[in-house]
């Protein structure tokens, strides 16, 4: 969006409800009052109702339901995450629109989202099912001055963010499966997926997508997943605001990762145990080579999966199988 836009929103936020003249909003951005009307036009392109009145000025009525760049904008408290915002109607994933900016020196905290991906991805190269206008496809672009092997505390982070809006905006309370599903009633409603590009002692950058089932009815979930995914308005039986959560989100995930680049990770960690699923419990792990049951006691710095066996040996896991 372009800055005078973006300026434009700003004010017509602050004066809410009441008429903003032409000539003060061609004096504060230094265009023409026609340069001005021109933006309200493209502003009701995105579905705001601008109500024009001679001799007062401008007002927003209404702003819209549908998602676009202003509409994320439009309110949005942050410091630097989300000042670019990329959004696509419809795209295959938004990660690789993500990796494609990132190379194009796209600056940290640009964020591209979309209604619908024709091949959105999980984690493992598995496919992740994104209807259209019913969920959150976003990915987060960061550069992030930390080593490469912290990377996957941001996941980790990512999860928190997720699980503390969800508590928030929700009636319910979710979990976080190791290592970073949301679980609501023990059935998945989010994923995280962190792709990074990095030197051996230096991150170029980190995608962090993220994909939330938000107003899928239960015919919208594929078959296939129905017994494990489900989405916020399955399991509350109310409909939410795409482009308030989102922000929200946004607004949540600033704090968390300023908070985590001053303070390190133990914060994150407590946080992250305080949603963890089946924490203290005993879990069964299977590797190709074996398969036994532990108690699984929570998370590592380095992300990976504590479990104390029945012989007492503590054991950080990486990449097994578990059964939940
Ligand atoms: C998982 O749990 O397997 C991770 C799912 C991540 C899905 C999101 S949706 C936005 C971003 N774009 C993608 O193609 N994938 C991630």
């Amino acid at each position: 969006m372009s800055s005078t836009r973006n300026k434009l929103i700003k004010i017509l936020e602050k004066t809410r409800n009441e008429y903003v003249s032409g000539q003060f909003l061609s004096e504060e951005l230094n265009i023409s009052r026609a340069a001005i009307w021109k933006h309200m036009k493209e502003l009701e392109k995105d579905g705001y109702e601008i109500e024009g009145k001679s001799k007062k000025g401008y007002r927003i009525l209404k702003s819209p339901e549908k998602l676009s760049e202003n509409t994320v904008q439009w309110g949005l408290n942050t410091k630097w995450l989300g000042k670019k915002v990329i959004h696509k109607p419809t795209t295959a994933s938004t990660q690789h629109i993500a990796h494609q900016l990132a190379q194009e020196s796209a600056p940290h905290g640009t964020i591209i989202i979309a209604d619908e991906q024709t091949a959105g991805k999980g984690r493992m190269n598995r496919k992740w099912h994104s209807t259209a206008g019913k969920g959150i496809w976003m990915s987060i672009l960061l550069r992030p001055e930390i080593l490469p092997y912290l990377a996957p505390q941001l996941t980790l982070l990512t999860a928190t963010v997720l699980a503390d809006v969800l508590s928030k905006d929700t009636t319910i309370e979710p979990k976080i499966k190791w290592p970073n599903d949301i679980l609501i009633n023990s059935k998945k409603t989010a994923g995280i997926l962190t792709e990074m590009q990095a030197e051996q002692d230096q991150i170029q950058y980190v995608v962090i997508g993220i994909g939330i089932n938000v107003n899928q009815t239960t015919s919208d979930i594929p078959e296939n997943i129905n017994s494990k995914a489900t989405s916020l308005q399955i399991e509350t039986n109310n409909a939410f605001d795409i482009t308030n959560l989102i922000q929200h989100i946004l607004q949540t995930f600033e704090n968390a990762y300023d908070a985590y680049i001053k303070n390190g990770f133990p914060n994150v960690k407590d946080k992250w145990e305080s949603y963890g699923f089946r924490i203290g419990e005993t879990i069964q792990i299977k590797t190709i080579k074996k398969n036994w049951h532990a108690t699984f006691l929570g998370i590592a710095e380095d992300g990976a999966l504590l479990t104390k066996a029945e012989d007492e040996e503590i054991k950080r896991l990486y990449s097994a199988e578990i059964d939940w």
